[in-house]
């Protein structure tokens, strides 16, 4: 079998993890194994697009797996809940997340584009192999990111959602797994019916 292209060599996770302090982040961890297995078990010749940034953290993870990584936050307090506000402190959140990937080695890795899901719809790769959904939780939120992004996973390809489940603890709770019901709904046929779910963290996989 042919070997796949790897724009960038794959760094071991635990180092990834060890330095970015998330060993005592116990399910996160898991949720990293999962996410690095499907930025390295996915086409690697295309940039993976996730939407929601944050601190950087998952972005850092699939970087690792030796990939190109277009992530997409407005890093708008505005935006954040309630526990993302107070952990920001005032601090400018897509610094601190740069400010990591440098560290790490990863920062030529990783593209941060600093807008919304909506807004940056243009700018973002036409084509990726992974898509990750981290941004806002709400059903209509999910909804819309997904109909902007979801054509744009190719065949064998994935889309990852977290938070998937019932776990909201906001006023508003969250719908990530019904968008996603009423989305494939919609694309009958394009996505396999089967949705692997560990932790929080949700692929499917694109048939065509
Ligand atoms: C749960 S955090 C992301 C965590 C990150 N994926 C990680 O695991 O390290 C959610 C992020 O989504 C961002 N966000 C909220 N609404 C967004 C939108 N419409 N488009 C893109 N990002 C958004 C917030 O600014 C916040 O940084």
């Amino acid at each position: 079998m042919a070997k796949r292209k790897r724009t960038f060599e794959p760094i071991p996770l635990a180092d990834i993890v060890h330095r970015l302090g998330r060993l005592q982040v116990p399910h996160w961890c898991g949720e990293a194994w999962r996410l690095y297995d499907l930025a390295g078990g996915t086409d690697s010749s295309l940039p993976v697009i996730e939407l929601g940034c944050w601190a950087g953290y998952s972005a850092a993870v699939m970087a690792a797996a030796g990939r190109a990584v277009v992530t997409i936050d407005p890093h708008d307090p505005e935006l954040y809940n309630p526990t993302q506000l107070a952990i920001a402190d005032g601090r400018d959140m897509a610094q601190v997340a740069r400010d990591a990937w440098e560290v790490l080695g990863i920062a030529d890795r990783i593209t941060l584009i600093g807008a919304t899901g909506a807004d940056a719809a243009k700018q973002a790769p036409s084509k990726t192999s992974l898509l990750y959904l981290d941004a806002n939780h709400h059903e209509a939120d999910v909804r819309a990111d997904l109909e902007l992004y979801a054509g744009r996973v190719v065949a064998q390809g994935c889309c990852a959602l977290h938070d998937w489940g019932d776990r909201g603890d906001e006023a508003i709770p969250w719908g990530v797994r019904e968008a996603w019901r009423d989305y494939a709904l919609t694309y009958d046929g394009c996505w396999s019916d089967y949705v692997s779910v560990y932790g929080h963290l949700a692929d499917i996989v694109r048939l065509d």
